[in-house]
């Protein structure tokens, strides 16, 4: 049986020895795994760690900001950087799905460099979970937050060491943990959001106006299951069209939103929710009408396997 406050203590500990009269930073996204991450390493370290959250450009509405709140509202160092620019350069033209995920990575890892030069850092804490790793090492798919465990020497290629202080943990024991580290409630049940964000829900290649439609599909998408209980639910924008119709019976060759909702355990295995039809339909009307140049909309029914829970 898991022990949550045994596995705090013996964590706390750990970094406290690892850290030693450094400084270190946190890279934080508002997820449960990076938030504990974060809380631990405060409580080994207080003063001495930075919380960091980058804002790639590729997040939810207004996360950037809510997730710097809650961490300053504890009482912990936070800084939020503004790196949109290098994460769209990053993957400009990129269409490859593990082209453009090894690019984000890439660009999170550096972006992190400059910044730990910048605070005179060079030990970073991590959220890698142990499905984060288990994906990467059997070539699922390259998680943004796996480096040592695919040989790449983050000391020799950032300038920084990495400490994982949940790598062997997977979601459920997670959010044990975060219960147990009292963190708000929002946190504790937040649904996973993947260290690449948006850049994994816009199928090709990576645009602002891309971004900016799968982002606004997801805001309605999550208001409308309104806590309904699925282990994730979310919007895709794929690379394809289909034709519609306008309102005043023009043809339209729009965008096509596909719906995604999953019940899971710990994302290894998933299911298609099942989602109530009237809520579809309300989450179909409103990405027509409210994202112009979509003109379909589509809900996915695959298990995984087959399918991954994110569309690349
Ligand atoms: P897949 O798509 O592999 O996703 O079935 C399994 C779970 O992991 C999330 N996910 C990620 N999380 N970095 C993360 O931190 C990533 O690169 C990443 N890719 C997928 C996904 O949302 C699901 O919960």
């Amino acid at each position: 049986m898991f022990d949550a406050k045994q596995f705090i203590e013996e964590q706390v500990e750990r970094i406290r020895q690892e850290v030693g009269a450094e400084k270190a930073m946190v890279a934080a996204s508002g997820g449960v795994d990076s938030s504990v991450t974060t809380v631990l390493g405060f409580k080994a370290l207080k003063d001495k760690l930075t919380v960091v959250f980058l804002d790639n450009g590729l997040m939810r509405e207004g996360e950037p900001e809510a997730v710097v709140k809650v961490f300053k509202d504890m009482g912990i160092k936070t800084k939020l950087y503004d790196v949109k620019k290098n994460f769209f350069q990053a993957m400009n033209n990129l269409t490859d799905p593990e082209e453009k995920r090894k690019a984000f990575r890439q660009a999170f890892y550096k972006s992190l460099a400059r910044i730990a030069r910048q605070l005179g850092v060079r030990i970073l804490l991590q959220g890698t979970i142990a499905a984060d790793i288990s994906e990467t090492v059997r070539g699922v798919k390259s998680q943004h937050n796996v480096l040592e465990q695919i040989g790449i020497n983050p000391l020799q290629e950032f300038g920084y060491r990495i400490i994982e202080p949940i790598k062997e943990l997977y979601k459920p024991e997670v959010r044990q943990v975060a219960k147990e580290l009292k963190l708000p409630d929002s946190i504790v049940n937040r649904k996973p959001f993947p260290g690449p964000a948006l850049s994994v829900r816009v199928i090709g290649e990576i645009k602002p106006e891309k971004v900016e439609m799968v982002r606004k599909a997801t805001k309605i998408v999550e208001e409308e299951s309104n806590n309904f209980p699925s282990f994730q639910i979310f919007a895709v924008l794929l690379n394809d069209r289909a034709t519609g119709l306008t309102d005043k019976g023009e043809r339209a060759y729009g965008n096509i939103i596909v719906i995604r909702a999953v019940d899971s355990r710990d994302a290894m295995t998933a299911e298609a929710t099942k989602m109530p039809w009237d809520r579809l339909l309300k989450m179909e009307k409103r990405i027509i009408s409210e994202i112009p140049g979509v003109s379909r909309v589509l809900y996915d029914l695959t298990s995984k396997p087959p399918a991954t829970i994110e569309f690349e």
